[in-house]
């Protein structure tokens, strides 16, 4: 019986549970033993791993998170972490691994493909929808209507307090939760990493708001925005084993910037890791469950080295290395329809 493993690798988010059992359901069906590798690539170098059934996936399909875990370990940063990678693969007898993960995840496997262990298949997953070859990655649905539900709330505060409500949204250095959120939520100003902002431009905006009568606004920012003249704002310097550096702060910022220069009262709120959690919605239910199909009859297939898609509305399969050679970030179509609002 051929014997597959899973993992999902990166930032958790909500459908990781969907691809799992469906990637479970889809292969049992088809004669397959399924490994779970848990905690990312960690689990493959310490060789952590649990036997899936029918019994371990029932119940998951509306839970945020995973059931394996996840972590942002790179094979490629640790001690002799490659030949902990393929000696564990040959340990369990895998004939081939599914990985669930954004750029870094699947930047392993476009690695580990070139380094001798071929029979590999993507799975996109990430709430800031910013891989590329995908119209869209399951879990940014949820993230969008959790932060476009918040954006509401934070409405009626800042209509009720005549005040200016800066909102923080996650999304690294795409715009994507920002600009969709924004447009949502009926935001006046959004500000996005593909943009520099220009802090007298967004002041005047809500200046003239308040000309006309309106006495509140609502400024959604990206956590990646950073302003014309200075670089992004971060939580720390530290880089993580993928490079990144902690992203944050630039809401608290920008507010304190507004309230300087226009006079009003202003609040700030980073919505942060709330945006990850939850139950996923029906969008990425579903999206998780047709990408953790579509990955499953690429491994029967013996088609390795795709990451499955949509394209519209269709799942279709793409080259691994195309999807992590650029980010994808907004469609300045998209900011053209957002800036129609910014009045
Ligand atoms: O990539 C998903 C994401 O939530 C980003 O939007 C954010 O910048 C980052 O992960 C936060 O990472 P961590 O969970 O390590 O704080």
């Amino acid at each position: 019986m051929a014997r597959i493993g899973i993992l999902t690798g990166g930032g958790d988010c909500p459908g990781l549970n969907p691809v799992i059992r469906a990637v479970v359901r889809k292969g049992m069906n088809h004669g397959y033993e399924i490994l779970g590798i848990k905690n990312g690539w960690k689990g493959l170098i310490e060789n952590d791993c649990l036997s899936l059934n029918l019994d371990a996936v029932s119940g998951i399909l509306p839970k945020g998170g995973t059931i394996l875990g996840t972590s942002r370990t790179n094979p490629y940063k640790k001690e002799g972490g490659l030949e902990k990678v393929r000696a564990n693969y040959k340990k369990l007898g895998l004939d081939a691994l599914i990985a669930v993960g954004g750029e870094d995840t699947l930047g392993v496997v476009a690695k580990l493909i070139k380094d001798g262990i071929p029979n590999i298949v993507g799975v996109p997953k990430t709430i800031d929808n910013d891989l590329s070859c995908t119209d869209y990655t399951f879990g940014f649905d949820t993230a969008l209507n959790t932060a476009t539900e918040c954006i509401d709330k934070l409405h009626t505060t800042a209509e009720s307090h005549h005040r200016i409500i800066v909102v923080e949204v996650m999304g690294r250095h795409a715009g994507w939760i920002a600009i969709e959120s924004g447009i949502a939520g009926g935001a006046d100003v959004i500000l996005i990493p593909e943009i520099p902002v220009d802090i007298e431009e967004v002041c005047e905006i809500i200046k003239k708001r308040h000309n006309r009568g309106k006495t509140f606004s609502i400024v959604v920012v990206a956590e990646g925005a950073q302003f014309k003249e200075g670089t992004f704002v971060t939580q720390e310097q530290k880089l993580d084993e993928f490079g990144h550096v902690r992203l944050g702060g630039m809401g608290e910022i920008l507010g304190q910037e507004i309230g300087k220069r226009t006079g009003y009262e202003t609040r700030v709120s980073v919505l942060g890791h709330i945006q990850r959690g939850g139950t996923p919605s029906a969008f990425d239910r579903v999206l998780g469950t047709r990408f953790g199909v579509k990955a499953m009859e690429l491994v029967i297939n013996k088609k390795f080295g795709r990451m499955v898609a949509l394209a519209g509305n269709k799942v279709i399969d793409v080259g691994i290395e195309d999807a992590v050679a650029a980010l994808k970030t907004v469609d300045m179509e998209l900011y053209e329809i957002a800036k129609v609002f910014f009045s």
